[in-house]
């Protein structure tokens, strides 16, 4: 009796050892998830566990080439995990109603959508936001998207974007932070603590899923779906870092890219997507892959939908896509021994714990309150936090003769294809936006200036000249609007409007859609019937001022060289007129920097700023020497630095000082600048640090960005900067893929952009 009562007790501890084991592996050790979430999975059968890693297309917006049919269906079956894409608090409360009234175990689904630069009130494009360096309103954009999507049925965005570019022909430069690795970390921080806040449960947090993982912003020749090939090196120290940051601030979830990596898929990518994400990063979320991405690994060439599923989930994914192929084949791969009872459990429970974190078990529908929805969603206070957002992401290129801000104008013309035109304010990627109520630059001017000033509008051209592009443009419920009258009659109808006013503001660049994805372009310059009307303007003599909308870099070297004042507004969002108008008629003061190289023509791409010395730099200065790194036709400067941006006051920096010529393993180093407002505007200057680690193991970049501060100074004000250096900030990985910080010689940099900094030197010990 003693004997079995032993035995008895040998297997409760060893059964009690095995599930605690197991739990810890899969689930951070919350023990009541884990009995809850056991309990459950207990009950399923094999097509309900894959039922939870299914996540159709809702129908209403559909990308890529897959269709649902059945859905209703299906998760009567318990068949589907999630939704996505599906606008309302009424109708995500009904379909959850079918899941959780109507299929045998009542699983919660989970919705998700791209809530990417606000949901109703929309921000400015990711792109534009990074501009402002301000981590702290971008926190805040992604908490009033939170909030707003969250009352709307949402509790999860496929959100942040952090995808690393450095070719402004790829479409999606406009949805990430730009080119900079440390900029886009701090970002990709900000987004997850804005949109998950503190508690994943509370109704009005949501869970971010960082997106493209990996590297999809290395697309090659910036085509978008294009391989990706990089050495290690590059992707840990320059390209990996801003995924680990979302992970870091707790990302709760993570979308495999479309690339391929080391000729293998993202979504195929076992070394990326357990290796790397698990084993190193020891992340415990959940794993989706993008639209179809299963399926794309047929045309990618790694076998039939059968065998690329169960590839995908031997790699790590826990959830598919719009593909069908987890449903669809999985139960036939394991009965064939191709994957494992664990390998779907592990996936399924991953689903689950994501549910169980946002509360959906507790009250299925906490996040679909139509009250909530009534009132908290694209009110007059969040639109106003959406202006105060925009004004700051705005960067001045050029303002010769201080066109800007306009002063005592009488009579204003305004011109150009993106003057009046609403419905491409918010930019791409705001499928929740209302789009007819965005305020263009038109509205805007007219809001501000009220009678006391004449606006003479015209449109003076076309966004483009080729009405098959322009078809290829006006996507997604927002048109160019085309106009049938001839380039002339337009640019002559603006030119009349110029001459009777006193300044002219050309709304010029791209369509909303002509940036966003599957939107790359070969050639980046303004188009050529734009540039005609701005050369009709000119030629005038009345002083022009370009009000640049664009989702990427552009080559505008002739505007550049031409046009007295530019200022870039990206694409501001719900606001963007009415905050157009506050920088032009100087109610605020543009404090916006570059967070991407602007380059002079095409043929400089990749251009970026934290690039390598090469062992035959071009002496600084100089525009070309034989055999040297540089080009017969073009010199290496990039036409806008990162970094740059102007304003209507000028800053002066004078006394780097660090506080000692050595730094120690354990030390700190201080480095201070005095920076001193001395224009006639009080205005905001970003301070940047950067560093250069003057010999390494391996190569090092010509400089890093490692710190920045957002400072407010009134006219005439001093203050003294300072930043705080230690051994952590010198870090990066060695030829061992190690992260090591090597003594020796460093240099220190801190200036008003990557290009125009002061210096100073100090060793690390
Ligand atoms: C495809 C895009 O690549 C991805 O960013 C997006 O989240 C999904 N479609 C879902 O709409």
């Amino acid at each position: 009796m003693k004997k079995l009562q032993s035995l008895f007790i040998m297997i409760a501890l060893f059964v009690s050892l095995f599930v605690s084991c197991n739990q810890k592996q899969t689930s951070g050790g919350d023990q009541q998830m884990n009995a809850f979430i056991n309990d459950l999975m207990g009950k399923m059968t094999l097509d309900e566990k894959l039922g939870q890693l299914n996540l159709p297309a809702s129908g209403d917006i559909i990308t890529g080439a897959g269709s649902n049919n059945n859905i209703v269906d299906k998760i009567k079956e318990g068949k589907v995990g999630g939704l996505f894409n599906i606008k309302s608090a009424e109708k995500i409360h009904a379909v959850q109603q079918i899941a959780v009234e109507q299929s045998r175990l009542k699983i919660p689904l989970i919705f998700g959508m791209d809530v990417i630069h606000g949901y109703q009130t929309v921000f400015p494009i990711p792109l534009g936001m990074s501009c402002s360096w301000d981590m702290a309103l971008i926190e805040k954009s992604a908490r009033i998207a939170a909030q707003e999507a969250s009352a709307d049925g949402i509790c999860w965005t496929f959100s942040p974007m952090v995808d690393i570019a450095r070719d402004p022909r790829w479409g999606r430069f406009s949805e990430g932070s730009g080119e900079d690795t440390y900029l886009g970390s701090q970002i990709a921080r900000a987004m997850v603590k804005g949109y998950q806040g503190d508690d994943l449960r509370k109704n009005n947090t949501i869970m971010a899923c960082v997106k493209h993982f990996a590297l999809y912003g290395a697309a090659e020749a910036g085509r978008d779906y294009n391989t990706t090939d990089m050495s290690r090196i590059r992707m840990y120290n320059e390209y990996l870092p801003p995924y680990k940051a979302a992970l870091d601030a707790g990302a709760g979830s993570i979308m495999a890219s479309f690339n391929e990596i080391d000729g293998i898929p993202a979504t195929g990518n076992k070394w990326l997507l357990t290796d790397l994400l698990r084993k190193d990063w020891g992340f415990n979320g959940f794993v989706v892959t993008d639209y179809t991405g299963i399926l794309e690994m047929v045309d990618h060439g790694m076998g039939n939908l059968k065998e690329v599923s169960a590839l995908a989930l031997k790699a790590g994914v826990d959830m598919d896509m719009v593909a069908d192929g987890f449903l669809g084949t999985l139960k036939q791969s394991l009965n064939e021994g191709k994957v494992t009872q664990q390998e779907i459990d592990q996936a399924c429970r991953r689903i689950l714990e994501a549910k169980y974190q946002l509360g959906l078990f507790e009250d299925p529908y906490r996040y679909c309150d139509v009250n909530r929805a009534k009132s908290e969603v694209f009110t007059p206070e969040n639109r106003q936090v959406a202006r105060e957002i925009a004004v700051q992401t705005f960067v001045l290129l050029k303002n010769d003769n201080q066109v800007l801000p306009l002063q005592d104008k009488k009579t204003i013309a305004l011109v150009g294809p993106l003057a009046d035109n609403r419905e491409n304010m918010p930019g791409t990627w705001s499928v929740a936006g209302d789009f007819g109520k965005s305020v263009s630059l038109l509205d805007g001017l007219k809001n501000a200036l009220g009678d006391e000033a004449s606006i003479l509008y015209a449109m003076g051209t076309n966004v483009v000249s080729d009405p098959e592009l322009d078809a290829r443009i006006s996507i997604f419920g927002k048109p160019t609007k085309w106009d049938n009258r001839s380039q002339k009659e337009m640019v002559a109808e603006a030119v009349a409007a110029a001459r009777k006013s006193d300044v002219v503001i050309a709304a010029v660049g791209e369509s909303a859609e002509m940036s966003g994805e599957a939107s790359s372009r070969s050639n980046i310059d303004l188009p050529e019937n734009q540039k005609e009307l701005l050369a009709a303007l000119l030629a005038t003599g009345k002083p022009v001022v370009m009000v640049l909308f664009t989702g990427r870099p552009l080559t505008i070297s002739w505007e550049k060289a031409n046009v007295p004042a530019i200022l870039n507004v990206w694409f501001a969002g719900t606001e963007a007129g009415n905050a157009i108008a506050d920088v032009l008629l100087g109610k605020v003061n543009p404090s916006g920097k570059l967070s991407a190289t602007f380059p002079q023509n095409v043929g400089q791409i990749p251009l970026y700023y934290n690039h390598k010395n090469t062992g035959r730099p071009l002496a600084e200065g100089k525009w070309f020497s034989k055999f040297r790194s540089n080009y017969l036709d073009v010199s290496n400067d990039p036409l806008f630095p990162f970094g740059f941006g102007l304003s209507y006051t000028s800053f002066d920096y004078k006394n780097l000082k660090l506080s000692n010529p050595e730094l120690t393993i354990n030390g700190e180093l201080k480095v201070s600048v005095d920076l001193t407002n001395s224009g006639n505007y009080d205005g905001a200057e970003v301070v940047q640090l950067y560093i250069r680690d003057m010999v390494g193991s391996v190569t090092r970049p010509v400089k890093e960005l490692k710190g920045f501060q957002k400072i407010f100074l009134k006219k005439g004000e001093t203050r003294t900067v300072e930043f705080a250096l230690t051994e952590k900030d010198l870090k990066f990985y060695n030829s061992e893929l190690k992260l090591v910080s090597e003594p020796g010689d460093f240099k220190v940099f801190v200036g008003t952009s990557s290009a125009n900094t002061l210096e100073a030197g100090f060793v690390l010990k």
